[in-house]
């Protein structure tokens, strides 16, 4: 059966916004709730086009509202869950809102799907951080979607945890749930805190870039719209209880991709400020695609090196009111309490 009405959790997010707008491009006639608690990443500029859409609805919530739930999904046929706290180096500062929301959260949603009567599929967008970290020295090794998961951060280990109750309200319930575990994501709309808009919107305004420890970490990029569309193809035609890796087959070092920036922005090596390691800061990851590929036949499109990440860059530099407001008040105090004045 066709899905005629997603609820979209975290909508106002980075990768939200840009998969509730994917969808409605991609689907005309469906209909998308975006349910959303706007934390300090929710941003509803980031899908202001939308108001008056006749098949788009924001609803200003709590995914660990559980009576709200219960009354959304009574005309929905699937949920894409993604309202998350999202970022490592804050749940290093303070694990409380990771455990609540991500944790709690994702309990809440399955459920209420649990117990809402009707079928509805559950897709999961959880990470590859749930895998932990690959060693530098061993190209051959990726993950896969049978790697053991072992999460080193907060954030991952709180992922893992909602990763691993949608298997087993799967397994236990059998509920219809999809998981996808997806790579680093870059484009549009990305909060500051992550590190390709926090380099380039501080190069815009003239600071420097702090790379953490020797910055030899590698990170898989993928551009988020090749992830809408993987999410969008395992709602649409992944197999019931499983798990699909998503990945750009784009591994960079942080100082590649530093470099990278700088050479597109046309700026010198001296902008580049050496900072300390982050705590238990994962050396690599990389993630085998093949299943995704083979089953459902998605491949990244959109994730080309380096032109994907140019384009990025002209975002945030033709977009400078956008970051502007979302980098003040209360950002400002989370910079400084992570990389001092
Ligand atoms: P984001 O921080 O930009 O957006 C998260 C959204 O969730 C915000 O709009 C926020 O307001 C909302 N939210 C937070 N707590 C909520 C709550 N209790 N109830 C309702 N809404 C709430 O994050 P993102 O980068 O867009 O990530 C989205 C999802 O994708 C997350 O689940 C994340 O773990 C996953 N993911 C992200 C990446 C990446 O590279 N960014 C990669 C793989 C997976
Ligand atoms: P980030 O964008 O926070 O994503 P994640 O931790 O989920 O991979 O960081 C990407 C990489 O960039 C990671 O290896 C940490 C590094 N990084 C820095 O070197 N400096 C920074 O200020 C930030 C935020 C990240």
């Amino acid at each position: 059966m066709a899905i005629s009405h997603i609820l979209v959790t975290g909508g106002c997010g980075f990768i939200g916004a840009n998969f509730v707008r994917f969808v409605l491009e991609q689907r005309p006639g469906i209909r998308v709730t975006n349910l959303d608690a706007l934390t300090y990443s929710g941003n509803p500029d980031n899908l202001a086009e939308l108001a008056g859409h006749p098949g788009y609805r924001f609803v200003h919530g709590d995914v660990r509202d559980r009576g709200l739930i219960d009354g959304l999904l009574s005309d929905c046929d699937a949920v894409v869950h993604m309202a998350a706290e999202s970022h490592v180096d804050r749940s290093i500062q303070d694990s409380t809102p990771f455990i609540s929301t991500n944790v709690s959260g994702t309990q809440t949603m399955l459920d209420a799907v649990r117990s809402c009567g009707r079928p509805i599929r559950l897709l999961y967008v959880s990470t590859d951080e749930v895998y932990g970290s690959l060693p530098l020295d061993r190209p051959d090794i990726q993950f896969r979607e049978d790697t053991p998961l072992a999460p080193n951060s907060p954030y991952a280990a709180s992922k893992a945890a909602g990763d691993l109750l949608c298997r087993a309200y799967h397994h236990t319930f059998g509920l219809d749930i999809v998981t996808t575990r997806c790579s680093n994501n870059f484009g549009p709309f990305q909060f500051p805190e992550k590190v390709i808009p926090l380099f380039v919107t501080n190069l815009i305004e003239g600071h420097q870039v702090p790379l953490y420890g020797d910055g030899r970490n590698v990170r898989d990029w993928l551009h988020v719209l090749d992830h809408c569309e993987a999410v969008l193809a395992v709602l649409d035609r992944g197999r019931r209880g499983e798990v699909y890796n998503i990945g750009g087959n784009n591994e960079r070092s942080n100082l590649e991709l530093t470099r990278a920036i700088l050479s597109i922005m046309g700026r010198s090596e001296e902008m580049i400020r050496r900072v300390p390691d982050r705590l238990g800061h994962d050396l690599r990851y990389a993630i085998d695609a093949t299943k995704i590929g083979r089953e459902l036949g998605w491949r990244p499109t959109r994730s080309q090196w380096p032109d994907a990440l140019e384009q990025t860059v002209r975002w945030y530099t033709g977009n400078e009111a956008w970051w502007r407001r979302v980098k003040s008040g209360a950002y400002r105090e989370y910079y400084a309490r992570q990389y001092g004045g």
